[in-house]
C-alpha cells in the first residue's frame, strides 16, 4: 500500500527578529528540509523555499489565489485590515479589468516618457552625494539617497504634490508589515495608521492629482468606462502603497552590494552599461520583497505533496533567489550573471507592474554613479529595518570616491 508523503515540519518562525535580521541560514533549513514544509508557529500553512515550487504556484493563479490575501491573514475567515487592494488581492476577472488599465498607465512608452526627468534627478543628487562625500563626510546611503530619490520622482510622475512625501514611507512599512503576523513591528506600524491612511486617501482623489500624471490617467480610464469612477482611488492606491517603500529597498539593497563587493563595483565603474544587470542582480541576491502568500482554492498538491483546499502558502521569494538548484553560486553578488527567472519581481498574471519604473530607477541611479563615483565603501556599520515582509536598511553609511 502506497503511504501518503508526509510535509517535513520545521520550527521555525519566519517574523522571529533574529529570522528578519539574517533570513539565510532559515531560508537554507527550508530548502533542504523539502520541496514544501510546515512550520510549527503557524500550523494551518505551508511553505515554500525552493525556486520551482514558489514559481509554479506563482504561475497557477487558478488553484492558488491572490483575493484571499496575499500575507499570512486568510482573508475567507479574516477582515482584511484595510479595504481589499483590486489588483493585488484581487483574482481574474476584476483582477484583468484592474490590471490592464495599470498596465497600460505604465506601458513601456510611458516609462519612457519619464526616463528624461528620473535620469536629471538621479545625476543632481549623485552630484549633490559626492560633494558631500568629498568635503570628508560620509554619506547615508539609505536617508541621503534610496529614501530620497522614489520619494522625489515616483509621486512627481503619479502627480502627488510636493509635502509630506514621508507619509508614503510610514504607510508602505504599514502595508508590508500587515503581511506578517500581529507581532510587535505591526503593532509599532498601526499606530501611525489611522492620519496616514487618511493622508493617502487624500492624495488619491482626483482633485489632488496632477492632470495627465499616472494618477490621473487612472481616472481618464474611469471616465472612459474601463473601471468605475469608485475603484479610481484604490488603484491610485495601489501605486502609492506598492511603489514606494519597494524601490527604496531595492536601492538600499543594491548600494548595500556594491559597498560589500567593490571587485563588482569597479566593473560598474569601468562599463555603466552594466547598471540594469547590476540592479537585477541585487534585486536576485537580496530581495526587497522576501515573501507573499497565496490560498489555495481547492485540494491540491505541490511537488506532490497534499495541500487541503483554504490552505495559505508562503512563498519565500527571497529564499527561491538563492536556491543552488537554480542558480550556481546563489550567495555572490555577481553583476555579470544574468539572473533571468528570478521572482523578486513576483511570476505570473500578478507580476510586478511597476517593473518597468523600479527597474529604469535602478538603472538611472547606478549610471549616474557609476560615472562620478570611482569607489563606494562602508563607512561604518549598517543598521537594518525589519519588516514583516521587506529586506530593508535603517542605515548605511558609505564614503564615495570622486572619479
Ligand atoms: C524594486 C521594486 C519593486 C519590487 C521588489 C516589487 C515587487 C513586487 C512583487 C514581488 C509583486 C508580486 C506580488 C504577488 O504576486 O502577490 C509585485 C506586484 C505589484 N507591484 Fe511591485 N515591486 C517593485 C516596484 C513597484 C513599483 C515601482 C510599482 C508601481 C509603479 C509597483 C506596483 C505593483 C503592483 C500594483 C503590483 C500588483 C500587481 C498585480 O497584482 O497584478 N511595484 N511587486
Amino acid at each position: 500500500m502506497n503511504e501518503t508523503p508526509t510535509i517535513p515540519e520545521l520550527d521555525i518562525d519566519p517574523y522571529a527578529a533574529d529570522n528578519l535580521t539574517d533570513p539565510y541560514p532559515m531560508h537554507e533549513r527550508m530548502r533542504e528540509a523539502g520541496p514544501v514544509v510546515r512550520l510549527t508557529p503557524y500550523p494551518s500553512l505551508v511553505a515554500c523555499g525552493r525556486h520551482a515550487e514558489v514559481h509554479a504556484v506563482f504561475s497557477d493563479h487558478a488553484t492558488f489565489i491572490s483575493g484571499a490575501g496575499v500575507g499570512l491573514a486568510n482573508f475567507n475567515t479574516e477582515t482584511p485590515f484595510r479595504p481589499k487592494s483590486l489588483i493585488l488581492e484581487a483574482d481574474p476577472p476584476l483582477h484583468t479589468q484592474t490590471r490592464t488599465v495599470l498596465s497600460r498607465v505604465l506601458s513601456p512608452k510611458a516609462v519612457m516618457q519619464i526616463r528624461a526627468a528620473f535620469t536629471e534627478v538621479a545625476e543632481q543628487m549623485v552630484e549633490r552625494l559626492v560633494d558631500q562625500s568629498a568635503n570628508g563626510g560620509t554619506v547615508c546611503g539609505i536617508h541621503d539617497l534610496a529614501q530620497i530619490y522614489p520619494l522625489k520622482v515616483f509621486p512627481d510622475a503619479v502627480g502627488v504634490g510636493p509635502d509630506a512625501r514621508e507619509n508614503l514611507l510610514v504607510y508602505g512599512d504599514m502595508i508590508f508589515n500587515s503581511m506578517g503576523p500581529r507581532n510587535a513591528l505591526l503593532a509599532r506600524a498601526a499606530e501611525r495608521m489611522v492620519p496616514v491612511t487618511a493622508w493617502i486617501m487624500e492624495h488619491c482623489k482626483r482633485e489632488n492629482l496632477r492632470p495627465g500624471g499616472f494618477g490621473d490617467q487612472i481616472y481618464q480610464a474611469a471616465d472612459s468606462g474601463e473601471i468605475t469612477h469608485e475603484q479610481a482611488p484604490l488603484l491610485v492606491r495601489s501605486f502609492l502603497s506598492a511603489g514606494v517603500d519597494t524601490t527604496v529597498n531595492g536601492l538600499g539593497n543594491v548600494l548595500f552590494a556594491l559597498a560589500h563587493n567593490p571587485g563588482e563595483y569597479a566593473k560598474l565603474h569601468a562599463d555603466a552599461t552594466l547598471a540594469r544587470p547590476a540592479f537585477e542582480e541585487a534585486l536576485r541576491w537580496e530581495s526587497p520583497a522576501q515573501t507573499f502568500f497565496r490560498t489555495a482554492v481547492r485540494d491540491c498538491e505541490i511537488a506532490g505533496l497534499p495541500v487541503p483546499e483554504n490552505t495559505k502558502v508562503l512563498c519565500m521569494l527571497a529564499s527561491a533567489n538563492r536556491d543552488p538548484r537554480k542558480w550556481p553560486d546563489p550567495d555572490r553578488y555577481d553583476i555579470g550573471r544574468r539572473p533571468t527567472g528570478h521572482v523578486a519581481l513576483g511570476a505570473g498574471i500578478h507580476g510586478c507592474v511597476g517593473q518597468a519604473v523600479a527597474r529604469l530607477e535602478g538603472e538611472v541611479v547606478l549610471t549616474a554613479l557609476a560615472k562620478r563615483v570611482k569607489r563606494i565603501e562602508p563607512a561604518g556599520a549598517h543598521t537594518r529595518r525589519l519588516n514583516n515582509t521587506l529586506r530593508a536598511l535603517e542605515t548605511l553609511p558609505l564614503r564615495l570616491t570622486p572619479a
